[in-house]
């Protein structure tokens, strides 16, 4: 039986890449792309959302629009020196014939939750604010669920949006905190095993070979994305997000975890940074907390091989 998955994303080149590696993959059935902002507004998000399934001729795929702010002030703005102006590397694609549906995202989530008791894993790729927001409709949601797996964070390693946070995390402090704190089991994929994923030249050349419209499309938008990464990381090519969490999806024994509990910075220099409790003794704050599957180790050679091999067979 395959893993029923809903994703919650802002695409962005590396949701793109996400969500096509999901669609190759026998082991999980996407259920529904909901949208949040963050690499885009949300509105772009949701129009890319409906292209990106149409282009995987996935139509019957639902699509619901999430929202435009974070739970406590207005969307800081998107990141087209990242993603392109387009959130699709600069390359200006058709309106999608589709609509989104008439739930919000955190109406579908629940509903499909209802329906699905045990069943669904989350796996939000993007800012946490929707997640938030389903479990302030229906908090037992969270009894519901199956897992929370998401790309974002960082316990251990630098952040990437500022010196402390990870941009998901950045983009809405105050609902991953939330998301962390929640009775379910999330597991955190975030920058302290992404950035050890490398996708160098010679595998994203490989992409130009398959031969598919999914691989065709991550062909077209991966060039404005890496000149993004070459121009400020210290590496040819560029290292792979949102991709992991759905790696960990099909093989989890790419990862070591460690369990901690997680605090979200909400101020200041230290906003969104995601601070797990370590040490010995639990600190009051972090106490009553859940333990987080929080990913510290990967074998990120198999990783790209992996993505690159599902990609391959569209
Ligand atoms: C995360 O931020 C976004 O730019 C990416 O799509 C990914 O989800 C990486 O920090
Ligand atoms: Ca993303």
């Amino acid at each position: 039986m395959p893993r029923k998955i809903i994703i919650d994303t802002d695409p962005g080149v590396d949701d793109t890449m996400a969500i096509f590696f999901a669609l190759c993959s026998p082991e999980l059935e996407l259920l529904g792309l909901t949208t949040v902002f963050g690499n885009v507004h949300t509105k772009l998000a949701t129009k890319n959302a409906l292209r990106l399934l149409e282009i995987a001729g996935r139509t019957d795929i639902p699509v619901a629009h999430g929202a435009d702010d974070a739970l406590t002030g207005d969307f800081e703005g998107p990141v087209p020196f990242v993603h392109g102006e387009d959130g699709q590397g600069d390359i200006f694609l058709p309106d999608p014939a589709r609509a989104p549906i008439d739930l919000s995202a955190a109406q579908f989530i629940v509903e499909q939750l209802r329906a699905n008791p045990g069943e669904i894993t989350l796996v939000p790729i993007g800012p946490l604010t929707n997640i938030a927001l389903a479990l302030r409709l229906e908090p037992r949601i969270a009894g519901w669920v199956d897992e929370v797996v998401l790309m974002g964070g960082n316990a251990l390693a630098p952040g990437n949006a500022s010196p402390a946070a990870e941009a998901n995390i950045r983009n809405d402090p105050e609902a991953a905190d939330l998301v962390f704190g929640a009775d379910w089991q999330v597991t955190m994929v975030g920058l302290d095993v992404t950035l050890r994923v490398h996708m160098k030249p010679e595998h994203i050349a490989e992409y130009a070979t398959h031969g598919n419209p999914l691989s065709a499309h991550i062909t077209r938008i991966l060039p404005h994305y890496r000149n993004y990464f070459e121009a400020n990381y210290d590496a040819e090519g560029i290292y792979v997000h949102d991709s992991s969490a759905i790696a960990y999806l099909i093989e989890p024994d790419l990862f070591t975890l460690r369990r901690w509990p997680i605090r979200v910075g909400a101020l200041g220099l230290g906003r969104g940074k995601t601070w797990p409790a370590t040490g010995g003794r639990i600190p009051p704050e972090w106490e009553s907390r859940p333990l987080v599957n929080v990913c510290v180790g990967v074998d990120g050679e198999r990783l790209v091989a992996l993505e690159a091999e599902r990609l391959r067979g569209a």
